[in-house]
């Protein structure tokens, strides 16, 4: 499943973030791909760890936790801390999977990536290319979206950058861990929230709604690692 979640950074805080980068020291993105990606990716980032990194991560990170649909469709239990990337003209990346464990930076901790994230930062307008595409078994589908809108899609997918030939296209990318791990699993919970949440607002609490909203944490109970 691929989600758009909407406004996850106000338009002044996407500008806050695009002035702080744009005075930041990039590095060759190859730092943090793994032997098959490295070969396919060609973009600049923001070294892991840096202050900056840290700080703009601190925001992003914060806006999430208070993020209904992020929270509903992630169920996250870790979240990576976020990177930034950028990808001028004749940059790209190609098909390519993310790695499955990362460490977070300097740190023991592990992190399962179930889910990736791309939270667009440039106005699509002010850039032509760097659609993110997503291969699954139905086909493609591809993500532009504008900046402060994020999307979520599964980790296990394979994936490309198309080249950037306008303008730059700035980013931040991370991962998630959810409690639950399995895609299939997530989805329908997502599903059942959804309907759970659309329920409440056109019958409101009915005994019908109370039940189902039971049998969503029931599942939640069975399925997730906390
Ligand atoms: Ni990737």
């Amino acid at each position: 499943m691929m989600v758009r979640v909407p406004s996850v950074l106000s338009a002044d805080e996407v500008a806050r973030c695009r002035e702080a980068l744009a005075r930041a020291e990039w590095v060759d993105g190859k730092v943090t791909a793994g032997e098959q990606s490295a070969g396919a990716k060609k973009n600049l980032q923001i070294a892991e760890g840096s202050p900056l990194a840290r700080e703009l991560g601190d925001l992003i990170l914060g806006r999430l936790g208070r993020n209904e649909l992020f929270t509903s469709a992630a169920l996250p239990l870790k979240v990576y801390p976020p990177l930034f990337n950028r990808y001028d003209p004749g940059m790209n990346f190609g098909t390519h999977i993310d790695n499955s464990i990362r460490f977070a930076p300097s740190t023991p901790v592990r992190f399962r990536t179930d889910i990736s994230a791309t939270l667009f930062l440039t106005a699509p307008e002010d850039y032509d290319g760097g659609e993110l595409v997503v291969e699954d078994t139905y086909g493609t589908h591809q993500a532009k979206l504008p900046a402060g809108d994020m999307v979520l899609y599964p980790a296990t997918s394979r994936h490309f950058v198309r080249p950037v030939t306008r303008g730059s296209r700035v980013s931040s990318f991370f991962w998630i861990q959810s409690m639950v791990r399995d895609e299939g699993q997530r989805t329908l919970l997502f599903d059942i929230d959804i309907s759970i949440q659309g329920l409440r607002r056109t019958v409101g609490e009915s005994a019908e709604v109370v039940r189902l909203t039971g049998v969503y944490h029931n599942l939640i109970r069975r399925w997730a690692e906390t």
